[in-house]
């Protein structure tokens, strides 16, 4: 049993102290899989952090299995206590993929023949058999999510900890982990994880819900997702009644006539092994989606597209000029990559002011982007780094945003976010379109996407295996196990044809 007892967390800031939990008295079994639910910033990760020892109580007392646990070796916490981070970087520490995944086995005494077997079995498990020799740097989003899980299983611990480690997947993979994570719960492992996803909390046997920083509800998932009033709450859902992955097109931006202007076209790109002859026409004032499997090569076309990486073959042209950086807004799939300057205000001013805006002006734009991203006031003088997984990619979107360049695209940006930073995000982008503004959005989240996008490519290892109109996809979106197939009859029949 892992137990809270009165337990409380304060971060202290420079400017304030910040209390990111309250009384937390709760207990995680055994065999237990429970997920824990909330809007961004009520204290999910911090939960997690001081679940592991990363972080310690400032009141209250934590146990494991009756012990507590500031009487443990940080080595005993390690080895009994797993975490998958929100941001899975920041925990890989090899540059192979095998020693990654070996490093933990290997700090626990263990035979080589023992490290080999369980390091060959945890990267079977996450389904990166083959990896063994790639560069953990070389990895996609993704990729380092399942890598950072191999790490955990490779330890065999009583216990894991994970945070959001499907925000990054795509439909298959988040399938594979969700029968791992069954598996894990079936074979005696407690589990505790934090999730936006309606989809994760089914699977779980209880759920808790933190607000501010307290635990406000706690029961079974069913009572949760019966409740419109408790979904709410918990931002599985916004304020539309929508959750991740079944978004209205209420926000669907101005229908273009054919022919129209192309914004953005990449002909013939090819960069290393990752791109291969990828061509793609995006118009101005479009959304358009970039889908695949993780892996595929989306965030590299992203930077490619944004003219951040020269392509060793093919051209890249934004308004019929050769791409330069600078004219295309490129939001990262990791915020902290993005986010740099010593407080969120700055960083957002950074991009504008770089571009030779007046302060007062960028102060507005980034202002007004901030606002329309749902950053409190008082978040302006934090720094970046001080806030959670979803304040972080809400700030690191405004930056992009207060750019007000021409075309902006947005790699895995509802990643992390809420329900209700979700729906805030998809009105932004219909704004930005109505404006002209062409959106490019890479995701995994297709089917929240698909209703407001005109366009759409699918990207398998780096080759476009089909390009077209949004509202025809679906079909081969099911087809590449990018989305479930739907169950109207109507387009079961459609896909029964088009498999024959
Ligand atoms: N390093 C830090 N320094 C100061 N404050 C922090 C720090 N990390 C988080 N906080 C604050 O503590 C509160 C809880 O943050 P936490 O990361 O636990 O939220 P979360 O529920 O995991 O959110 P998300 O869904 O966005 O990941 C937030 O108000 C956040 O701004
Ligand atoms: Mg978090």
């Amino acid at each position: 049993m892992l137990e809270f007892k009165s337990v409380a967390y304060s971060y202290s800031n420079s400017d304030a102290r910040c209390v990111a939990l309250h009384e937390i008295s709760v207990s995680f079994a055994a065999g237990k899989h429970v997920c824990i639910v909330g809007a961004n910033g009520s204290g999910k990760s911090t939960l997690l952090r001081l679940a592991n020892t990363t972080l310690p109580p400032s009141s209250g007392k934590i146990l494991l299995d009756g012990q507590p646990m500031a009487e443990l070796a940080s080595h005993e916490v390690h080895r009994r206590v797993g975490i998958v981070k929100q941001d899975p970087c920041v925990q890989i520490v090899s540059s192979l993929v095998l020693d990654e995944v070996s490093f933990g086995p290997q700090n626990l005494g263990l035979t080589a023949d023992e490290i080999k077997r369980r390091s060959k079995q945890a990267l079977d498990c996450v389904g990166l058999a083959g990896f063994e020799q790639r560069s953990t740097y070389s990895l996609s989003g993704g990729e380092q999510q399942r890598l950072a899980l191999a790490g955990v299983l490779a330890m065999k611990p009583d216990y894991v900890l994970l945070d959001e480690i499907t925000s990054h997947l795509d439909l298959v993979s988040r399938q594979r982990i969700r029968s791992i994570v069954d598996g894990l719960a079936d074979a005696g492992v407690g589990v505790v994880e934090v999730s936006h996803y309606v989809q994760d909390v089914q699977e779980a046997d209880a759920v808790i819900l933190l607000e501010q920083g307290r635990i406000t509800w706690q029961g079974l998932p069913g009572e949760l997702l019966e409740s419109p009033e408790l979904l709410k709450r918990s931002c599985l859902v916004g304020a539309s009644g929508c959750h991740a992955g079944h978004f209205v097109d209420a926000n669907r931006a101005v229908k273009r006539t054919k022919g129209g202007a192309v914004a953005l076209c990449a002909s013939q790109v090819s960069m290393d092994d990752i791109l291969h002859g990828v061509s793609l026409e995006v118009g101005a004032g479009d959304l358009h989606i970039i889908a695949g499997k993780s892996g595929a090569g989306k965030s590299t076309l992203a930077q490619v597209l944004a003219g951040l990486i020269v392509p060793d073959a093919g051209k890249v042209t934004c308004a019929d000029l050769q791409v330069q950086p600078g004219a295309v807004g490129l939001a990262f799939q990791r915020v902290a990559e993005q986010l740099f300057c010593d407080t969120v205000l700055d960083d957002v001013m950074f991009g504008p002011q770089q571009g030779g805006m007046p302060e007062a002006q960028a102060r507005a734009q980034a202002t007004q982007a901030l606002q329309l991203l749902g950053i409190e006031e008082e978040l302006y003088e934090r720094n970046p780094l001080d806030l959670s997984g979803g304040q972080a990619r809400r700030v690191a979107l405004a930056g992009i945003i207060a750019l007000k360049t021409g075309v902006c695209i947005f790699d895995e940006p509802t990643a992390g976010l809420d329900a209700v930073g979700r729906e805030e995000l998809h009105a932004v982008v219909a704004t930005l379109c109505k404006e002209g503004c062409t959106v490019i959005v890479v995701t995994h989240d297709i089917e929240e996407w698909l209703a407001q996008a005109q366009t759409l490519t699918v990207l398998d290892t780096g080759h476009v295996v089909w390009s077209g109109a949004a509202k025809k996809a679906k079909p081969v979106l099911v087809r590449t196990g990018l989305i479930n197939s739907s169950k109207s009859s109507e387009e079961q029949g459609f896909l029964a044809e088009d498999y024959q």
